[in-house]
């Protein structure tokens, strides 16, 4: 098949590709490189021993979006471009909209006018709402306290409303919980700008000795150790379930929600010692006062992608802290700025 990868050159996006390309599929990559290196696609070029074309474009540039499908026929795109950063998009909302719904937006006006109705969305557990029962599944009460999160809201709004007015669409509304890990090659990873907000790559880089210490935020959650509980994916897991999720919108039309995830909730300190365990390194760690809108425990219920996608994830927790680790120690600097 011929696949259409925006943001392809980030985190999620660039071990999909690779995936994409192991199963024998022709994929063409859409990057503005706002958060991502040139050099995250060329190595997936090189894992892959294929080339591919790579456009420096914004989605949201409907003329450079007409260009890309002017040559490609695509049988089916998946969205992963977008802004991710929670606390930011607290700070610069409109950047956040103007990016994450304009993008989307454009994207599938560009799609509807080539007849390219196969759409796989980057959407994020963050759309539950915070207190709702722990597993989240799919029927889950909604609702945001962040721009991003509210952004990932609206576009699944959106796509729900394009496949309710041309029931030709098939849309698939992917719902991440907490991706961590890499290729097991360690040449591709997650690369975040400056001090990282997520746990794993600070972990990581803790180990490595860039920061004295992991600050622990809480231990007086309602979870086995205090610590937050939340449901951590490889993102190799993530990049098979996306090509199911391909299989899936060639044979199906409509539009469903579907989480990736686990099920399985690991607090923080687990990951501290099973990285620790894994890797034979020491991550030092102090205890300091809960993040502001953190809640006890994150996990999601895995039935509805076992059963309509045929996915379920397969890598365990020492092989996601083995190769974050594989990935940062032989990257210290990430790809390299
Ligand atoms: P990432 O930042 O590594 O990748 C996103 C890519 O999109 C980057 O390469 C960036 O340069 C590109 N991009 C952003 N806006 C663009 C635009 N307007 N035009 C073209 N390119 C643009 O992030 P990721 O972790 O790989 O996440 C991929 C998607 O999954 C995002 O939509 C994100 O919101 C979503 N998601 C991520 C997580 C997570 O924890 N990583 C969780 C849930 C959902
Ligand atoms: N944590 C620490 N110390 C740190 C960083 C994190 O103790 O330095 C803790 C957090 O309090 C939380 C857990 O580690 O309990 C995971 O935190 P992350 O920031 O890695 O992940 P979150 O679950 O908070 O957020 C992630 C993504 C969001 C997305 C959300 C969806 O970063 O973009 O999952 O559930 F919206």
């Amino acid at each position: 098949m011929n696949i259409l990868v925006t943001g392809g050159a980030g985190y999620i996006g660039s071990h999909t590709c690779l995936e994409l390309l192991r199963r024998g599929h022709d994929i063409t990559v859409v990057d503005s490189l706002v958060n991502a290196q040139r050099e995250a696609v060329k190595r997936v070029q090189q894992l892959a021993g294929r080339e591919f074309p790579f456009y420096q474009a914004d989605v949201r540039d409907e003329e450079a979006l007409e260009t890309v499908f002017a040559v490609g026929r695509f049988d089916c795109v998946i969205h992963f471009a977008g802004l991710k950063a929670v606390g930011e998009s607290v700070g610069i909302p409109l950047r956040y909209y103007d990016n994450n719904l304009n993008s989307t937006i454009t994207l599938c006006r560009v799609m509807q006018r080539h007849g390219v109705k196969r759409l796989i969305f980057s959407s994020s557990a963050t759309v539950y709402k915070p207190g709702v029962p722990m597993p989240a599944d799919e029927s889950s009460e909604l609702g945001c306290t962040n721009p991003y999160g509210w952004t990932k809201f609206m576009c699944e709004q959106i796509l729900r409303d394009l496949v309710v007015a041309d029931p030709d669409w098939s849309v698939v509304l992917l719902r991440y919980f907490n991706p961590i890990g890499a290729d097991p090659s360690g040449r591709i990873g997650e690369d975040p700008t400056g001090i990282p907000n997520n746990l794993l790559p600070f972990v990581a880089q803790t180990a490595l000795g860039r920061h004295k210490e992991l600050h622990v935020f809480g231990n007086d959650y309602q979870t086995h150790d205090g610590t937050g509980v939340r449901d951590y994916i490889h993102v190799s897991d993530l990049a098979d379930g996306h090509v199911a999720a391909i299989d899936y919108a060639m044979n199906h039309t409509g539009c469903e929600a579907i989480n990736l995830g686990t099920g399985i909730g690991y607090s923080v300190l687990d990951i501290v010692h099973a990285f620790e365990r894994v890797n034979g390194v020491k991550v030092p760690y102090v205890i300091s006062p809960r993040r502001p809108g953190d809640v006890d425990a994150v996990f999601a219920s895995p039935d509805k992608a076992r059963r309509l996608l045929g996915w379920e994830a397969r890598r365990s927790l020492d092989d996601m802290c083995r190769d974050s680790w594989h990935w940062q120690s032989m990257n210290p600097q990430g790809y390299g700025r």
